[in-house]
């Protein structure tokens, strides 16, 4: 803090809502702004209720935080006031009068279009609505009369924000191995993922963030097709603990270990300064629960000390259990 990036490592759903979510709480965030859109479901769990958020940004659970969409961001507007119901934020969510929106008929094309097919989409129409952007003929936030309330300037907001030392965080989505730009391409999402891309799409110029922090899921998965390096069988994830749905559209999650050169490269190319490892107890389930890093099981901590030294980061973080207080924070 004051500005942070949080950053997804790999395909997405490495837990960022999670991490937000304890940030929220333990910084006391003043803003958080979302990039992304509807595709990318970002999951909280809040007094065993379970939240898989698609437009609402993770650090909804602080009644404080001021909550922004991105100028950048692709907004569902069905979704939107769905879950400003469901999380009660409407006082305090507001939408960038540049954010553009994602319609019904994105999603028919997503569904349809022979170019998109075989890719995996998620089908909510993320790309043919970035496609509509591109060419300059999208609908944008303002034009939107049910929206109106909402629209703000969120790039002067959060810039003003960071000028009076407030605690700002660029919640990222998806995963820096979907970008369109430094993923695995054409199985990529249709937007750059990475942490230049999610200051980008808010407004904040690169000098103006303190931190990045990169998500890494103590195993892989991924959703949709493409190549996964390492990936097991859905027998041997069932196994081991790994098998997982995706929160957003229920498909399988295909997975593979944790890959400490792949954590590397994203790590450096992100910008990190910090990392954060989350489900480190589907991997040691001794370490289910544990909120202080002294009493994790021998062989989490070493692995935690692998990933620090593979990837010359310090992991801050550590996630334990789906529940925003099952983690262990190291941060000074
Ligand atoms: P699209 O973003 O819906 O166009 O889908 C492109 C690729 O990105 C597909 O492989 C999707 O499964 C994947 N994808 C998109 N959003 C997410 C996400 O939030 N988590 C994981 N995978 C995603
Ligand atoms: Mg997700």
């Amino acid at each position: 803090m004051p500005c942070t990036v949080i950053v997804g490592a790999f395909w997405g759903d490495e837990g960022k809502g999670k991490i937000i979510s304890h940030l929220a709480i333990k910084d006391d965030l003043d803003f958080c702004v979302r990039t992304g859109s509807v595709n990318a479901a970002h999951t909280v769990w809040l007094k065993g209720k379970r939240y898989a958020l698609h437009m609402v940004p993770a650090s909804f659970i602080n009644k404080k935080t001021r909550l922004l969409i991105a100028p950048g961001a692709n907004v569902h507007v069905g979704k939107f006031f769905e879950e400003i119901k469901l999380t009660k934020v409407k006082t305090r969510i507001g939408v960038d009068k540049y954010a553009s929106i994602i319609e019904e008929k994105h999603s028919i094309k997503d569904k349809t279009s022979a170019h998109l097919k075989g890719l995996g989409t998620t089908g909510w129409g993320v790309g043919p609505a970035l496609e509509e952007r591109a060419r300059r003929t999208a609908k944008l936030a303002k034009d939107i009369a049910e929206l109106e309330p909402y629209v703000t300037d969120v790039t002067e907001e959060i810039n003003d924000g960071i000028d009076d030392g407030k605690n700002v965080l660029l919640e990222g989505t998806q995963g820096f191995m979907l970008s369109l730009f430094h993923g695995t391409y054409p199985f990529v999402t249709g937007r750059d993922t990475g942490a230049s891309a999610i200051c980008s799409e808010a407004g904040v110029g690169p000098t103006r963030v303190d931190d990045v922090i990169i998500v890494f899921k103590s195993f892989i998965t991924r959703v949709g097709a493409g190549p996964l390096p390492g990936e097991i069988t859905k027998e041997e994830a069932q196994k081991r603990g790994w098998f997982e749905k995706a929160a957003g559209t229920g498909r399988d999650r295909r997975s593979a270990p944790f890959d400490f050169e792949l954590a590397k490269q994203n790590g450096r190319i992100n910008g990190a300064t910090q990392a954060a490892l989350t489900k480190i107890d589907c991997v040691f389930p001794k370490s289910r629960s544990v909120r202080s890093y002294d009493k994790l099981p021998k062989e989490a901590r070493m692995f935690v000390k692998k990933v620090e030294e593979k990837t010359e980061l310090p992991v801050t973080l550590i996630g334990t259990g789906p529940d925003s207080l099952d983690i262990i924070d190291r941060r000074k």
